[in-house]
């Protein structure tokens, strides 16, 4: 870890923002639990992203199971697909991702093959980081954790590694919910589990993580989205796959020259930008870069990562992908049901389509009281069920044999009023631990000569909004500063008291945890009815009415300049 990243992550452990896990027993790698700053932090950042898109942009959220039967795993791909590459040291077989051994001289190492790995390992003389012994064969290595569901190992199932297919299995509630109509945005927040080779980035890789996902099924010829024009014109940095320089395009710019596939894509590109940059990431900072062809997932037909440079380099912390229709087409190959949209025409149209027909004038006599049934299994058939000139049907469970003198195909004219369409997938994948990081290495100010942290983060995320003081803690000052802090301190906004030290040393622990206002309680304020206000990010003071705090606070969380207050 970098000198900034220790310094960072020492913080967060020292003032209870993270603390790695079971560290009473020497801990695990790529287990962190969150302290109480943290889940006040953490939970802000979820609560801007479900006000962005339950609110604004009206989509539901649910809650699923973080186990799964291996069905739909199986569905999904993770089962054969899911796999890091990994190489243990022949000599003290400590594990390796294979990819991450050889990133110094390669820009896209994760699409090499595990040939061409080993044959990196010797050109480039790349040996075990523990015992500088010799690196074993590459071979896949499954990230899923696998575990069995009811006692014995009769079913095998997984914990998730990713809380999307939580909703891909519930379609088919969803889209009754949402009246049979699409589009139809879904919000799911919750763990995810990853057997992670090595982790050894901080929350950057963990085995057991948070996702706010966002899955959007839209109609697949209709790939627009309505409030697409209010951004058309916003700027945004993309690092397209067909070059290497990031460049600077507005959003309707990136769709016209194809370089994002099409607006929904485009829109929820820019929407995680306004979500990141509102939760405090810093935009000089940040960059979508386009996954190269060979880079995407198994599901992905196209996908941009959210990148933000951080003292490991530049880091996803968000996927966002056209999943095209992969997941709904594999759960209905899977389950056999059917994950379908009724899509209505504005007018009905006359199609001509091929079908069945049975010869029921033939049937009666050669089948008697099965005829009717047999006609009408024929005729729901399609005509790729012929084979050799025969039908199979089943009739309450006996399968019948009907050859093509009883039926012919014919092409017939109907009137429709609509097909039936496989819905895409749009996916917005937000890692919260990334981001939570993320949002706190760009808030981390670190003045080496005072030896002096501010955590600039924005008031909004911000675990505690005001600090609140008594001078001395006697005289009824502190009688005064508990109960300004009573008023002040909501479910909505969260204050802190604190009576000991020097007032400079009580600043600064509100600074290193990005505490925006603080409100001393001096001996004028039991004269006057006034306290002072600091800001966190100017020092400035102002003195304000005891009775005016808790809505100046609340303006100033709306946004209110501290300098107009
Ligand atoms: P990486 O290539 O870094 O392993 P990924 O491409 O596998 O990431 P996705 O599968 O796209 O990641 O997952 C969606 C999001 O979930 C990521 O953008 C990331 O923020 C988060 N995420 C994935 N794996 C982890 C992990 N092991 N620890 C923390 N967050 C993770
Ligand atoms: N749902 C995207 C991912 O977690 O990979």
């Amino acid at each position: 870890m970098s000198d900034n990243a220790n310094d960072l992550m020492s913080l967060c452990k020292r003032r209870g923002f993270i603390w790695p896990s079971f560290e009473l027993y020497g801990g695990v790698a790529g287990m962190y639990d969150y302290g109480p700053l943290g889940c006040a932090l953490r939970n802000n950042i979820v609560d801007v992203w479900r006000s962005i898109y339950k609110g604004r942009e009206g989509f539901v959220e649910i809650d699923s199971e973080t186990v799964g039967p291996r069905e739909i795993f199986k569905a999904s791909g993770h089962v054969d697909e899911f796999a890091d590459l990994i190489t243990y040291c022949k000599e003290c077989q400590a594990p390796f991702r294979a990819d991450h051994m050889v990133k110094e001289f390669y820009d896209n190492p994760d699409v090499l093959t595990p040939k061409q790995l080993e044959e990196a390992f010797v050109k480039h003389n790349i040996r075990c980081l523990e015992c500088g012994g010799e690196l074993g064969p590459v071979e896949e290595f499954n990230l899923m954790f696998k575990t069995t569901i009811g006692p014995g190992s009769a079913r095998v199932g997984y914990l998730r590694p990713e809380t999307a297919q939580g909703i891909f299995v519930n379609f088919p509630n969803l889209y009754r919910y949402n009246r049979e109509k699409l589009p139809l945005g879904v919000i799911q927040t919750g763990r995810s589990y990853r057997n992670e080779i090595a982790p050894r980035q901080g929350m950057i890789r963990m085995r057991e993580f948070n996702q706010m996902e966002v899955e959007l099924f839209v109609d697949p010829e209709d790939k627009d989205w309505a409030r697409f024009p209010d951004i058309a014109g916003e700027y945004i940095d993309l690092l397209p796959n067909t070059g290497d320089e990031t460049i600077r395009i507005t959003v309707g710019e990136a769709v016209e020259k194809g370089i994002i596939a099409n607006k929904v894509l485009a829109y929820f590109v820019y929407t995680t930008k306004q979500l990141l940059t509102r939760l405090g990431i810093d935009p000089a900072r940040l960059r979508f870069r386009q996954h190269l062809q060979d880079e995407m997932a198994h599901y992905a037909a196209d996908c941009w990562d959210a990148e933000v440079l951080l003292s490991y380099g530049w880091t996803e912390i968000t996927g966002i992908a056209d999943r095209g229709c992969w997941d709904l087409s594999r759960h209905a190959e899977f389950s056999g049901t059917e994950l379908k949209h009724f899509k209505r025409f504005d007018e009905p149209r006359e199609v001509t389509v091929t079908k069945i027909k049975a010869k029921h004038k033939l049937l009666g006599p050669a089948f008697k009281t099965k005829a009717k049934a047999i006609a009408a299994a024929m005729e729901s058939m399609s005509p790729s069920d012929v084979k050799d000139g025969h039908l199979t049907v089943d009739i309450d469970g006996e399968k019948v044999d009907v050859s093509d003198e009883f039926f012919e195909v014919a092409e017939v004219t109907e009137k429709v009023t609509g097909e039936r369409v496989v819905p895409h997938v749009i996916e917005p994948s937000h890692g919260l631990d990334r981001i939570f990081y993320s949002v706190l290495e760009h808030a981390f100010s670190y003045d080496a000569e005072k030896d002096y942290t501010v955590m600039h983060l924005v008031p909004e995320v911000a675990p505690i909004k005001v600090g609140v003081f008594p001078l001395m803690e006697k005289d009824g000052l502190d009688t005064l500063a508990m109960s300004i802090y009573e008023k002040i301190h909501t479910h909505r906004v969260e204050a802190y008291y604190d009576g000991s030290g020097t007032i400079g040393k009580r600043y600064a622990r509100m600074d290193e945890v990005g505490t925006p206002w603080c409100i001393t309680v001096d001996y004028d304020s039991l004269e006057d009815g006034t306290v002072t206000i600091r800001d966190r990010d100017t020092t400035e003071q102002k003195r304000i009415k005891i009775d005016d705090a808790a809505r100046i606070v609340g303006e100033l969380l709306e946004g209110k300049d501290f300098a107009s207050i």
